[in-house]
């Protein structure tokens, strides 16, 4: 390994001592302008780096931010992660980020992990069963949870609302004359596929349309799981008009289960999703799909957990962010004609 130049190289170099080399590199008033010149002359020659690590043992916490998310794969997640990145950059702080897949031992070893690197805080999407924060390990830094929050939880969170985005599609699709709906619910053990899919059922109870156990298909959050699970409901009988998909990639699998059953979207069957990624305004029909705010999610929890970085010790705040469906082409009104002209 390389051996990484130091404070003390400068100051050898420079013919002074470790303090004088640590004021001038932290402008320090107090030194003179030419020993001040001596000293950075030395540093842009030798490319001297100071050391997170060095400075992060001395003042017990550096300007790094973990972020430990499920998948980055996962395209909602990235838009979460930028938000948070975008606020991190400007204020100063940098981001490591890990990949959990859900798996809360995976989570708590990169949260111990994280811990031993003096961060500033911590941001969370916690996989079900998460540990982290359940104890006082975060005692020397902040610690947010984003996207989902354990119910034992009581710190700072922010989270969409995901139970009315539910509920404005299973209200939607009933309102344009759907009866036979079904849903591919993302998996049971997270949180928020259970609040959407919460949320679209007590729409479709209040609407008296009926929602048959085998009309809920549950699917991980991805494109093969869409497109599995919209194949087992379209070969179904009767079969389902509607599905409401949990996210826009279980959508967009969907999408393509009904292509390669040589049916249409959405003369024969009407689909719903929930993100509003970027690509879903591209797909074909444009994706009517229910809008959560990840980027904002991402940046105002940054925002929030960098303000308690500094000091704010206002009560812990849950904060729960709208969502909004966006209408576009990819559900059919079964209305009789007159009823849609009002
Ligand atoms: N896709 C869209 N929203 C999601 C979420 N909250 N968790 C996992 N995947 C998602």
């Amino acid at each position: 390994m390389k051996k990484a130049i130091t404070t003390k190289h400068i100051a050898q170099l420079a013919g002074v001592s470790v303090g004088t080399v640590s004021h001038v590199l932290n402008g320090s008033a107090g030194v003179s302008e030419e020993l001040q010149k001596r000293v950075h002359e030395i540093v842009r020659k030798l490319d001297y780096q100071p050391s997170q690590l060095a400075r992060g043992l001395r003042r017990r916490s550096t300007d790094l931010l973990g972020v430990i998310i499920p998948d980055i794969t996962n395209p909602y997640f990235p838009k979460l992660v930028r938000g948070i990145e975008d606020v991190a950059y400007k204020e100063g702080f940098r981001l490591v980020l890990c990949n959990t897949d859900n798996d809360p031992a995976k989570e708590l070893s990169y949260f111990n992990d994280l811990r031993s690197f003096h961060p500033a805080g911590i941001i969370v999407i916690p996989s079900e069963g998460s540990t982290v924060g359940k104890d006082s390990s975060h005692r020397n830094f902040e610690l947010m949870f984003v996207d989902r929050s354990p119910e034992w939880w009581a710190g700072d969170a922010v989270l969409a609302n995901n139970e009315d985005g539910g509920h404005q599609v299973g209200r939607y699709l009933t309102r344009m004359g759907h009866k036979l709906i079904s849903a591919i619910s993302g998996p049971s053990h997270i949180e928020t596929a259970r609040d959407r899919m919460r949320g679209f059922q007590r729409a479709l109870a209040e609407a008296k349309v009926k929602l048959p156990a085998k009309f809920i298909q549950e699917a991980p959050f991805n494109v093969e799981g869409g497109f599995a699970a919209a194949i087992r409901l379209l070969t179904m009988t009767p079969r389902p008009m509607a599905i409401f998909a949990s996210s826009d990639t279980l959508a967009i699998g969907a999408l393509a289960a009904v292509r390669a059953l040589k049916l249409r979207c959405p003369e024969d069957v009407s689909i719903v999703g929930f993100d509003d990624l970027e690509f879903s305004e591209l797909t074909e029909p444009s994706l009517t799909t229910v809008f959560q705010p990840g980027y904002h999610i991402g940046s105002l929890a940054c925002q929030l957990l960098l303000d308690r970085v500094r000091g704010a010790d206002h009560p812990t705040e849950k904060k729960i962010l709208n969502t909004e469906l966006r209408i576009r082409h990819s559900v059919r009104s079964l209305l009789p004609a007159r009823k849609r002209s009002r």
